[in-house]
């Protein structure tokens, strides 16, 4: 009856999504719990390619039970966008579930999002645009709107006249836009809230009985343990708490409940936006790891920053996150490469750091210190069981075990759900 959270190692899009739909057969609940819809989440099954963004990953599984936890950001259209599009293509979407404490991403807070990113320049964040930073600010501003206040209508025009007070000087005095008006954002706020009514529920409340139950449940992470807002990249990072115990705020139930924490990373690692990233490869080797890989980003397009596998990020993902497992993805995307560098410590003017620098001038001065694998040739995407690779990839997998500090349970071969060894079950 475990609770298991499945979050990403590095900067995002390490495969969480895949990863999740997996253990669909072997779990009652998937929940998100943090983040929006700067998620993009490509999930393939029986050659169908999903793209999800909002709804949890889950929901692909007849049967599941998929929740949007109280810490996670609406964008209500978005949401029922994703749902109509499921809807088409024959997946039952009835059983979602929204806290009713989840916050609203308010549409000024998208305008917000992008005119800030304007101004910033050159010091940017290369946010997804989707409002996401603007709305976890008002969050903690506790000037927030929230799913429950759509259905009490004169308190939803009350805090948006109270939060627009502030947000019309932003845009009209400071970015040069127009003002909205209560009405306007009143109505769009509204405009789903009949259709989302049968989905709202007291989500910490459901969860923690089917806990009580012998129910097993699956928290999906958006983002990444680098873009957490506290233990991340700041400030080239996400606005919420990607690492594990945003599991337990943004779902309402206690750190004892939580049985495993598996982090999904990719054989090389990959980062969307802009800030730090030490290994990058800003080359033609660059170049062939992003197209071998398909690294363009699920929810905006933009091609994915690209560079090797660096040990010292998750070590520090197993240290902040409390790691039980790994999960290394996309390894079919290395085949062909006669040596592979594996990241080991950082050189920072000079000084050997083994560990992550706490200092982030540091960390943006920090150069890789390389270890050079052999490399393989053979397709690999027909791999079921860890014996079935070759010994060298065996002998990378073995060596990420180590430098990573975590057992590889699990290693993806290929973008479908049955492209995958298990060494080690998550969910027993
Ligand atoms: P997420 O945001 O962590 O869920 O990851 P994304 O879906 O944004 O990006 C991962 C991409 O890699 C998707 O296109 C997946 O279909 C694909 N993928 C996942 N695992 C594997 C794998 O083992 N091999 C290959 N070739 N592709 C994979
Ligand atoms: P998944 O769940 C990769 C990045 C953005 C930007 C920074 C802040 O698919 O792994 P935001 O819009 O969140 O304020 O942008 O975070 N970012 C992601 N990068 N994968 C994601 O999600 C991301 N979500 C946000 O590119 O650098
Ligand atoms: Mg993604």
């Amino acid at each position: 009856m475990p609770a298991v959270v499945v979050l990403g190692a590095q900067w995002g899009d390490e495969g969480k999504g895949k990863a999740t739909d997996q253990l669909g057969d072997r779990t009652d609940y998937v929940v998100k719990f943090n983040g929006g819809n700067n998620a993009g989440h490509t999930v393939v099954v029986a050659g169908e390619k999903y793209a999800l963004h909002l709804i949890p990953s889950g929901i692909l599984t007849p049967g599941v039970v998929p929740v949007i936890g109280n810490g996670v950001v609406v964008d209500i259209e978005v949401l029922f966008e994703e749902i109509d599009a499921l809807e088409a293509r024959g997946v039952d979407t009835s059983g979602l579930l929204v806290s009713s404490a989840a916050h609203v991403i308010a549409p000024y807070n998208r305008t917000i999002d992008k005119v800030t990113e304007r101004f910033l320049g050159s010091r940017r964040i290369g946010t997804t645009g989707r409002g996401i930073g603007p709305t976890y600010a008002d969050k903690i501003n506790r000037i927030g709107i929230r799913i429950q206040d759509l259905f009490d209508e004169s308190i939803l025009r009350q805090k948006v006249e109270g939060a627009l007070a502030t947000k019309n000087q932003m845009l009209v005095k400071i970015y040069n836009r127009r003002a909205v008006t209560v009405e306007e954002t009143v109505d769009e706020l509204l405009r789903f809230a009949e259709r989302l009514r049968p989905h709202v529920a007291d989500t910490p409340l459901v969860l923690n009985q089917a806990l009580d139950e012998g129910k097993t449940i699956v928290f999906e992470a958006g983002q990444a343990t680098m873009l957490d807002v506290d233990h991340g990249t700041y400030p080239f990072v996400t606005s919420s708490s990607a690492t594990a115990g945003g599991a337990c705020t943004g779902s309402g139930v206690g750190p004892t409940r939580i049985d495993r924490v598996v982090a999904v990373a990719k054989a090389y690692t990959t980062r969307v936006g802009e800030g730090p990233f030490p290994t990058e490869l800003l080359d033609a080797d660059g170049d062939r790891l992003r197209e071998s890989g398909g690294e363009y980003g699920t929810t905006t397009g933009r091609p994915r920053r690209t560079g090797w596998y660096d040990a010292v990020v998750v070590r520090y993902a197993a240290r902040v996150n409390g790691l039980t497992d790994l999960v290394v993805t996309k390894l079919d995307v290395l085949t062909g490469w006669e040596k592979i560098p594996v990241c080991v410590a950082y050189d920072v003017d000079g000084t050997r750091f083994d560990e992550m620098p706490y200092d982030q001038s540091d960390f943006h001065h920090a150069k890789p210190v390389y270890e050079y694998l052999d490399g393989w040739t053979e397709d690999i995407s027909q791999a079921r069981d860890f014996e079935d690779l070759p010994a060298a990839a065996q002998r990378y997998l073995l060596r990420l075990e180590e430098v990573s500090g975590v057992r590889v349970s699990s290693i993806g071969v290929g973008p479908g759900r049955e492209a995958t060894i298990v060494r080690h079950q998550l969910l027993d």
